[in-house]
């Protein structure tokens, strides 16, 4: 009994290998066969290929600047941080606060999306969704929706988070805070930490 069941299995075997050497042997001595196989293994090489991780995207590097000091700004003296100058530093308002945006230079910069906001205030397009709702004269928002205001306030957040505070956009008559080296030194703490 036992023996029926060995034989049964290398008859199997047999035939097994007989059916595969066959196939073998259509493939390659048929030229249609041979073409499909090479178009399977070009379609094959191709899937393998693509499955592969891509490189990264690399954002373009913006090159570091000394970091300003600590300091509020009037609408005039922000205006001068539009990116165009040598440094190519470039400042914008949100919700009354300055910030430094130099490292989104491809976002503020000169020729990039966002360039409008450059040297101002951006609350206003920043609340109404509208790049260019932005006004060169001092903007105290105070005719915006809550919901606007909401908006501009999560825009404010999301700056505190990505870039360097400067200090208060001053109001026209509003004297500028006298920054201590002390409140620097903290400030400078924190972008160490924040570059970490
Ligand atoms: C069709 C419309 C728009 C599209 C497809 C779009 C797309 C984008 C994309 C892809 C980013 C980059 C996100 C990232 O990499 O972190 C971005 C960022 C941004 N967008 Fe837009 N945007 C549009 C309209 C607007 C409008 C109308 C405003 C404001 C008025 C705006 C303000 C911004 C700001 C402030 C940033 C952040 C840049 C930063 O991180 O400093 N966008 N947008």
């Amino acid at each position: 009994m036992a023996e029926d069941v060995t034989n049964d299995k290398s008859n199997t075997d047999i035939e097994n290998e007989g059916f595969i050497s066959s196939i073998i042997t259509e493939i390659v001595t048929s030229p249609l066969n041979l073409f499909l196989l090479s178009i399977c293994l070009i379609l094959l090489y191709k899937i393998y290929k693509s499955s592969k991780v891509p490189p990264p995207v690399s954002t373009p590097q913006v090159p570091s600047i000394p970091k300003l000091k600590r300091q509020d700004m009037t609408l005039e003296q922000l205006r001068k941080y539009d990116g165009t100058d040598e440094i190519g530093r470039v400042c914008m308002g949100v919700n009354g606060k300055v910030f430094d945006v130099t490292r989104g230079k491809h976002f503020y910069g000169p020729g990039g999306p966002y360039s409008a906001f450059a040297g101002r205030d951006a609350s206003r397009a920043l609340a109404t969704f509208s790049v260019n709702d932005v006004k060169d004269s001092y903007d105290d928002l105070s005719d915006l929706s809550s919901l606007q205001m909401d908006s501009v306030k999560e825009w404010e957040m999301q700056f505190l988070e990505k870039y360097d505070y400067i200090g208060k956009l001053l109001k026209p008559g509003e004297e500028p805070t006298e920054y201590s080296d002390d409140e620097e030194a903290k400030e400078k703490d924190k972008t160490a930490k924040k570059e970490e």
